[in-house]
């Protein structure tokens, strides 16, 4: 099919542009990696029934509402923090190609662009992702900062009580601010593409911080300062402080247990966001479809709840409405889209993935979005 480009063709040129520390960033998980692969052998492991002699003669409905707004398909871009390393500011490339689509785009608090910028690039699909860092003072102010921006949603950010261990960035020396191994520079002189319009633009950086930061302050006490954006301050009492704080509506994100998914309800959450953050934070960590179930069934029926990890494809997502989720996000493949295929690329994953949804929505006879699954 003209135009269709799988996320892992789109993986496999991505793996040959970038630099190979950058690729691993992305690409990585936790640990032995075990949780990476489990989260995707889950959505591989599961079967969708066809439907036959169901009309599908038309182009098909793959709008979905969620959290009071109707979206041109049930699938958001998660957020990612240090995006730049795929391509220069890629985070507005990314608001401004959901924005077009239709579709949910979140700004990370380590995004290398503004929250500010980026509500601009996608004034109506923004979201904010928020990182309860070590300072009360700046996760107060970003709170703020994202309320007078515009932001309606905000998402809590809730797996990361430490950075995860990702073996990968040992090994290849990758820490922040980035020093020149002589590997790294060999790296570098193989990807001069990369190297020319990453550091032409500037070394990523974290746009959202650097106004906390003393003035003239040098990339070593950024870096420092971002390390203190992901602590295990975070709990119940916070969160219920947060509920108070954000006028907006609230979501948690990286719940995999139905005990803390009914207890984020009980305290005002508007959506629970299945997720083990990609396998990047805890490699044991269960797959997000075999949490899915349980999560389902411990909120209230109609209870909002998306999901993420491991999705890379339209039939991954009918698979995940069908396990319990309203609404799914895919992360990595829209890095690897830009820098397999540069500024175009995240514009063309979108277009895979509806022309993939309509495919298997004719194919399982599910021909509307709106109705539920069951009555398929
Ligand atoms: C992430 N993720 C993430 N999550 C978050 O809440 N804040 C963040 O800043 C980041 N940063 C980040 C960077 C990179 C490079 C990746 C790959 C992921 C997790 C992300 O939002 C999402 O949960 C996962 O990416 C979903 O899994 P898949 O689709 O990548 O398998």
């Amino acid at each position: 099919m003209a135009g269709v480009i799988s996320a892992d063709d789109l993986r496999r040129r991505a793996r040959r542009k970038l630099p190979r520390f950058a690729f691993d960033y992305i690409d990585g998980g936790a640990g032995t990696e075990a949780g990476l692969a489990r989260n995707r052998a889950a959505w591989l492991g599961e079967t969708l029934q066809p439907k036959v002699l169901v009309n599908s003669d038309r182009a098909l409905p793959t709008e979905r509402s969620f959290l009071g707004r109707r979206w041109a398909m049930p699938i958001g871009i998660p957020p990612i923090g240090l995006a730049g390393l795929a391509w220069p500011e890629v985070d507005l490339i990314l608001a401004s190609a959901a924005e077009a689509a239709g579709i949910p785009y979140v700004a990370s608090t380590p995004a290398t662009v503004s929250l500010e910028r980026l509500k601009s690039a996608a004034p109506t699909s923004g979201w904010f992702q928020l990182y309860v860092g070590k300072s009360e003072e700046i996760t107060d102010d970003l709170i703020r900062r994202a309320r007078d921006a515009g932001y309606e949603t905000l998402v809590v950010t809730a797996d990361v009580p430490r950075p995860g261990i990702r073996l990968r960035d040992v090994r290849n020396g990758f820490s922040l601010p980035l020093k020149a191994t002589p590997r790294m520079a060999a790296d570098l002189a193989l990807h001069p593409a990369w190297a020319i319009r990453t550091f032409r633009a500037g070394a990523p950086r974290f746009a959202n911080l650097e106004r906390y930061a003393a003035p003239g302050t040098g990339a070593q006490s950024l870096a420092k300062l971002m390390a203190g954006q992901s602590s295990g301050r975070l709990d119940w009492t916070l969160f219920r402080r947060i509920r108070e704080q954000w006028p907006g509506r609230l979501i948690l994100k990286g719940v995999t247990s139905a005990p803390d998914a009914a207890q984020a309800a009980d305290l005002g959450a508007d959506a629970i966001w299945v997720s083990n953050h990609g396998g990047r934070q805890l490699d044991s960590a269960p797959a997000t479809r075999d949490a899915l179930p349980a999560i389902r069934k411990a909120v209230p029926e109609d209870f909002p709840l998306a999901v993420d990890g491991g999705l890379r494809g339209g039939e991954d997502v009918l698979k995940a409405l069908v396990a319990g989720a309203d609404f799914a996000f895919v992360g990595r493949p829209f890095l690897y889209s830009v820098a397999a295929l540069g500024a175009e690329g995240p514009t063309r994953y979108i277009e895979t993935l509806a022309a993939q949804l309509d495919n298997a929505m004719a194919q399982i006879g599910w021909t509307d979005l709106d109705r539920s699954p069951r009555d398929v």
